[in-house]
């Protein structure tokens, strides 16, 4: 969890030191070439009372790879940023960023953050980053996007990026939530796609696996239990994991990633990174 008890989920590795330098170093002027910018809210839309989306202006300077984060704030009381680590939902040719978050009641950003109304002012940092990029990945058959919770959001844009579907044959999202109400944005978002007039006539080859572990559902199980009884890949008529054809992306609460991890790297995939490029990757920091 956030040193603040707020939502962003970090393992030992490289983003906690964009966060920590985020929160100790001295507010950045203005004038400095690495302030963060500032950008107005265009929409926000509330799923639950845990989760909410959010879309703001894209500087036109912005670049970013589809599945990477970026730092998200507001002034603090001293004039200081308050900024935490938020995976991009949008897809890198969008001309607006959204973004997926929990509401953390006591949280020092997403307390506040929740309360956003359109026109209203956000922070935005100047340089995204992430490992959950195709570029980490060596080629493949299947692409498996193991998400929990707000964690869908690097798949959100994902999916929405034509490359995604010249690289892959087939897509599998998961998306794993305690409650039914908190698959919506995931549910939305898929139905969309084939309106999509970029991914529109690719959207066949995506297939949204969901369960639900604290509510009735049709699937009502952890995702790694599906995968380890055999039910995930019986429903999707594939073989088990396999190296040879399929890439995995993991992102969510850090107990599934772990779990995942171990399940993938027993099923012989090997982790990959932006330098080294394998069959599986991780994110080691995101705000849920
Ligand atoms: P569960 O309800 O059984 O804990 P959270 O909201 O805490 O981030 O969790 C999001 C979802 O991730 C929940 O459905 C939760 O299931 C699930 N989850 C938590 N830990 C694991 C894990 N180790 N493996 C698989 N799923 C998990």
């Amino acid at each position: 969890m956030a040193p603040d008890g707020g939502p962003v989920r970090q393992l030992p590795g490289h983003p906690a030191d964009i966060m920590t330098q985020a929160a100790d170093k001295p507010a950045e002027t203005a004038k400095s070439p690495n302030a963060p910018t500032e950008e107005t809210v265009l929409s926000v839309k509330h799923y639950t009372d845990r989760m909410f989306a959010f879309r703001i202006t894209r500087p036109g300077a912005f670049r970013f790879r589809s599945g990477e984060f970026v730092m998200i704030g507001l002034p603090g009381p001293t004039g200081k940023p308050l900024l935490r680590a938020y995976s991009i939902a949008s897809p890198s040719w969008d001309e607006e960023l959204e973004f997926f978050s929990i509401k953390v009641p006591d949280g020092p950003l997403t307390s506040k953050l929740q309360l956003i109304q359109p026109g209203d002012k956000v922070l935005l940092g100047r340089k995204s980053t992430g490992t959950l990029v195709h570029d980490a990945l060596t080629p493949g058959k299947r692409l498996y996007l193991f998400s929990t919770g707000t964690g869908i959001a690097p798949f959100a844009s994902i999916i929405r990026d034509p490359d995604t579907y010249e690289r892959f044959e087939q897509v599998i999202l998961t998306h794993t939530c305690r409650e039914v109400g908190e698959l919506k944005y995931g549910q939305d978002l898929v139905a969309s796609l084939k309106d999509d007039p970029l991914v529109g006539e690719q959207a066949h080859r995506l297939v949204h696996y969901t369960t639900v572990t604290r509510e009735p559902w049709h699937n009502q199980k952890r995702i790694t239990t599906c995968m380890e009884d055999g039910q995930l890949y019986r429903d999707l008529g594939v073989p088990p994991l396999d190296p040879a054809v399929d890439r995995v992306m993991v992102c969510g609460s850090m107990d599934m990633i772990n779990d995942i991890k171990a399940l993938t790297e027993k099923a012989g995939l090997k982790e990959g990174s932006n330098a080294s490029p394998a069959e599986f990757v991780i994110e080691k920091a995101f705000v849920g």
